[in-house]
Formats: C-alpha cells, sequence, structure tokens
C-alpha cells in the first residue's frame, strides 16, 4: 500500500487511486473546485520525490501547467493516479501561497529573503508568476476541453460535480475567505512599511535635485532673458497705451508706470 505525505501528514494510498480522491478520502488539504474534471487548476501539487510512483502527465495536465512547473514536479492531482508501490511526497499549491504570505506579511524569518525586495517582494512575483501562468494557459485549456467533450470525455456530469464539490468544501472555504479577508488590513499596512524606505529615497532624490538646481548659476544665466522679454512686454504696453490714450482700465491699474498720453482731435 503506497503512502503519500500531503504537505506533512501521511496518508495511506491505493494503486490506481487519484492523488485527489487520497486527499478527499482522508480529509487532506487538496482543492477541486470542478469536482475533479481538469477543469480549475485548484488541485495543483508540487511533487517533492517518488514521481515515479505516479501516472505520466496526460493531456489535461499538459494544457494546464507551463513547461517550467512541468519540469520543477506540478501535477494535477485529479489526473494523476498511482501506478506502484512507493511513497510520494508533495505539497499543495495553496500551501506553498500560505508559506509565501506568511513569510511575507505574518512571520519574521531569520534568514534574509534572496529577492532584492525582500518577503515581501517574493510574495508579489509569486502571485504574478502564478497569474500570468494561469492566464496564458486559457488558450489551451479550452482547446482541451473542446476535445475532450468531442470525444465524449466531458460531459454535463462535470457542472453537478463542480455543485457537489463546493457543497462539501462550503464550511472550509467561508473559512478560508474570512481569516483572508481579516489579514487584509494588516498585510496593507506591512506592505506600506516595506515601501517607507522606498519612498524616503525617493523623497531625498528630489531633495537632491532640487539643490543641484538651485546651486548652479541658471539663475544668473536666465537673467538676460528674463530681462529682455520683460522690456519687449513692456515696449508693446507704451505703444498700445499711447495709441488709445491710456483708455483701458485694467491695463493701466496693471502698469503704474504707463504716462498717460493726451490724444487731441482735430476737425478738419
Ligand atoms: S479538481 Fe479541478 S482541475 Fe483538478
Amino acid at each position: 500500500m503506497p503512502k503519500v505525505e500531503i504537505n506533512g501528514q501521511t496518508y495511506d494510498a491505493i494503486v490506481d487511486e487519484s492523488l485527489l480522491a487520497v486527499a478527499r478520502k482522508h480529509k487532506a488539504h487538496i482543492g477541486y473546485a470542478c469536482g475533479g474534471n481538469g477543469l480549475c487548476q485548484t488541485c495543483e501539487v508540487i511533487v517533492e520525490s517518488g514521481m515515479e510512483a505516479l501516472s505520466p502527465m496526460n493531456d489535461v495536465e499538459k494544457a494546464w501547467l507551463t513547461a517550467e512547473k512541468q519540469k520543477n514536479g506540478h501535477r494535477l492531482a485529479c489526473q494523476c493516479t498511482f501506478v506502484a508501490d512507493k511513497p510520494v511526497k508533495l505539497i499543495t499549491r495553496a500551501e506553498r501561497a500560505r508559506q509565501v504570505f506568511n513569510r511575507a506579511f505574518k512571520e519574521q524569518p531569520k534568514e534574509p529573503s534572496k529577492h532584492p525586495q525582500g518577503y515581501v517582494g517574493e510574495f508579489f512575483t509569486w502571485l504574478g508568476m502564478e497569474t500570468l501562468s494561469h492566464l496564458s494557459a486559457v488558450p489551451f485549456v479550452t482547446v482541451n476541453v473542446i476535445q475532450r467533450v468531442a470525444e465524449g470525455k466531458l460531459t454535463l456530469q462535470a457542472v453537478s460535480d463542480t455543485i457537489n464539490a463546493a457543497n462539501e468544501r462550503f464550511p472550509e472555504i467561508n473559512q478560508i475567505v474570512t481569516e483572508i479577508t481579516g489579514s487584509i488590513p494588516k498585510a496593507v499596512g506591512d506592505l506600506g512599511k516595506g515601501l517607507e524606505p522606498v519612498m524616503n529615497s525617493a523623497g531625498e532624490l528630489f531633495k537632491n535635485i532640487g539643490n543641484a538646481v538651485s546651486s548652479t548659476d541658471l539663475n544668473k544665466t536666465l537673467e538676460p532673458v528674463v530681462n529682455g522679454v520683460s522690456s519687449v512686454v513692456k515696449g508693446v504696453t507704451d505703444a498700445v497705451s499711447k495709441v488709445i490714450g491710456g483708455a483701458t482700465p485694467s491695463a493701466s491699474s496693471a502698469q503704474p508706470d504707463v504716462t498717460p498720453v493726451k490724444v487731441e482731435v482735430k476737425k478738419g
């Protein structure tokens, strides 16, 4: 009887049984939002050892998992079955997410992160990569689903499987959602703290640029230009005032230096 270790807990399995079936039987933490029909990727796991005890990767897994993930031992638990009586050790993707999140926002790991932006950066990089790999799989999964429907391998049974799975896991899902929403305010606060040094350096940078500009002879350089422009403007306003006889109140109040010119009109 093969044994499988899921997130540090060991369970008995049977040859020909799928990884997801073992997990469901023992209420181990492997997701199955689509009820095991290869439509959701929530059952993704990372096999750390014992891959030879599992069936080869099928087309559904190849559609969902990037080449990088396939190389690094990722599998869909609903699609792979035990083919040999050998132990398997794995971690779920959900558990990996929990670990990365906790390192970033809940724990204070002794070891510094290898990521340039620390554990917070590590979390957002992980999240971004997961989102990208999920989105990039959509065209392949769509083709795979069409093929399976055409071949009669995917039927309306998938709908009732999905509903049953949701009902079965509702209490757990509800608890997870409550925990996540409860930790968001703290996460945002911690993110703010994480960004503080970045904002401080940006402020320092702008201050230094300001100092550099004010310490140059920029003002002296621009002084003749500014004076030249002022003279031109004054000349124009003088000329206009002479023509209209200083009759515009706004012009006279804005230009106190302008001398009113008396205009005499001679009768012909
Ligand atoms: S349970 Fe949905 S893809 Fe495996």
